[in-house]
This record gives C-alpha cells, structure tokens and sequence, in this order.
C-alpha cells in the first residue's frame, strides 16, 4: 500500500530495472505516432512546464526534447520564450507545427530526432539556442532506454553553455506499481537517486530535486514523479 499523502525525500529501491513492455525503438514509434494522430494529448500545460517557466523566467531559450503534441513548447513561446521543440514521433511534430500555425507563433521550431542516434554533429545545427538554455525534458528520461539517456546526458551537458539548466521531470519505481489508464508502452521506471549519482560532476551540478505524489496528477493518476534541475558548470 503507497501512502500518498507523503512526498519521499527519503527514498531507498532495489536498484532492478522495471519497465512496463519491452523496448523496441519501431514499436515505440508506432505507439506514439497513433498516440499523436489519434488527438490523445492534451494542450492544456503540465504543471512542471508552470513551474519551470516561474523558475528560469530569465532563459530565453528552451529545448524541449521529447516535446510529443508540443503543449509545453507552446506554452513557453506564448510567453515569449524560443523555442527548439524536438521528438522522434513524425505526427508529434506535425501537431506542434500545426498548433503554432494555428496560434500564429513563430518562435518555435519544430524537428523529428531521435535522441537515440543524437550526435554532436545533429546539436550543432542549433548553436545559436544552445549558448545559454533551458534543456526541458518531461515524461521524456523514462521513454528511453538507459543506454539512449546515457546519450542524453553526455552530449547535450557538452553542447550547452556554462549556467545552461537541464530540468526533467521522471517516473519513479514507485509509480511501476501504481494503475496506468494507457495501455502498456515502454516506460524505464528510474530511481533518481541512482540517476544523479550518474551525473558527470564535471559538467553538471544538482540545484533542486524533488520526489513524490501530486507533481503530475492528472485525474484518476497520480504519477509519482521527480523533479530534478541541473546547471551546467
Ligand atoms: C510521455 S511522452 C511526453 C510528451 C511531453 N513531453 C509531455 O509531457 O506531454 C514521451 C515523448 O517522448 C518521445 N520519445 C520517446 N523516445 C524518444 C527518442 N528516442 N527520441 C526522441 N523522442 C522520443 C515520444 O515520441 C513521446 O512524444
């Protein structure tokens, strides 16, 4: 029985992987691209997209990677904000150009990338955004596998500038044993601590971190979640 009125700052787990189905890069795009086309998400905002635009109100540029329909890219270019919006779903990124048309804003710039084969060549494309940025990740770390997260980390902390931020928002192990409405997909349910300990300390530095119930609710599910905000050095 998960107690859901704490927020677990204190957090042990059995270091295991748990995932909800196998991963398989085609599967996952399938999933996605039925996911987008069928008009399953939401534009209304998360609630971590609110909290990170109060936070890093003095960025002006932000790289949402694993954006899927866009709604948080969208949020943040309604406040004025640049926006490289990037997901390997095809209708994803259809979505975000459709709904910034409609919106009429032209600050965000929408490409279909696969964080799995991401390369220092890929990133360079978009020098200009990356000097001084907020890379934003939702619902995102726990789509990949670790070896693509490993990837993540490694070259978007070399192709950011100093004081640049990575702010993520994850499922925890805790949230493998909660009930999903979505059929099952691919989800890496990780332990942020094990995570940060990862962290290249070199490169990156722990400003906030965050664990538990009531970050991402969303009607019947309360994920359990973490909030991690990291700065380049
Ligand atoms: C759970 S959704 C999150 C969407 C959005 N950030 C939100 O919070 O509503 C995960 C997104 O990650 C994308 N994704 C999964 N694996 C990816 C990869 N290897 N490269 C780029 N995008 C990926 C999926 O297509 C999907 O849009």
């Amino acid at each position: 029985m998960i107690d859901r009125t704490l927020n677990e700052f204190h957090y042990v787990s059995d270091g295991d992987d748990i995932c909800d189905a196998p991963s398989n890069s085609q599967t996952e795009k399938s999933y996605w691209n039925g996911f987008y086309r069928n008009n399953l998400a939401t534009f209304v905002p998360s609630q971590f997209a609110a909290m990170t635009l109060l936070e890093m109100w003095d960025f002006d540029n932000f790289i949402d990677c694993g954006c899927g329909n866009g709604r948080d890219s969208i949020f943040f270019a309604s406040h004025g904000k640049n926006v490289l919006s990037i997901d390997s779903s095809g209708a994803a990124i259809e979505q975000v150009s459709m709904e910034c048309r409609r919106r009429k804003l032209t600050t965000v710039q929408a490409h279909q990338l696969d964080f799995s084969s991401l390369t220092e060549k890929c990133l360079m494309k978009y020098e200009n955004m990356l000097e001084r940025c907020v890379v934003y990740a939702r619902f995102f770390l726990h789509s990949l596998d670790e070896q693509t997260e490993q990837r993540f980390f490694d070259q978007m902390s070399s192709a950011i500038g100093t004081g640049s931020m990575i702010c993520a928002e994850f499922r925890t192990k805790i949230d493998s044993q909660l009930p999903k409405k979505a059929p099952p997909h691919f989800r890496r349910y990780i332990d942020p601590y094990d995570l940060v300990q990862k962290i290249n300390p070199a490169n990156l530095r722990l400003k906030y971190m965050n664990v538990g119930f009531g970050l991402a609710k969303f009607q019947e599910e309360d994920a359990h979640v973490a909030r991690i905000y990291l700065e380049k050095v």
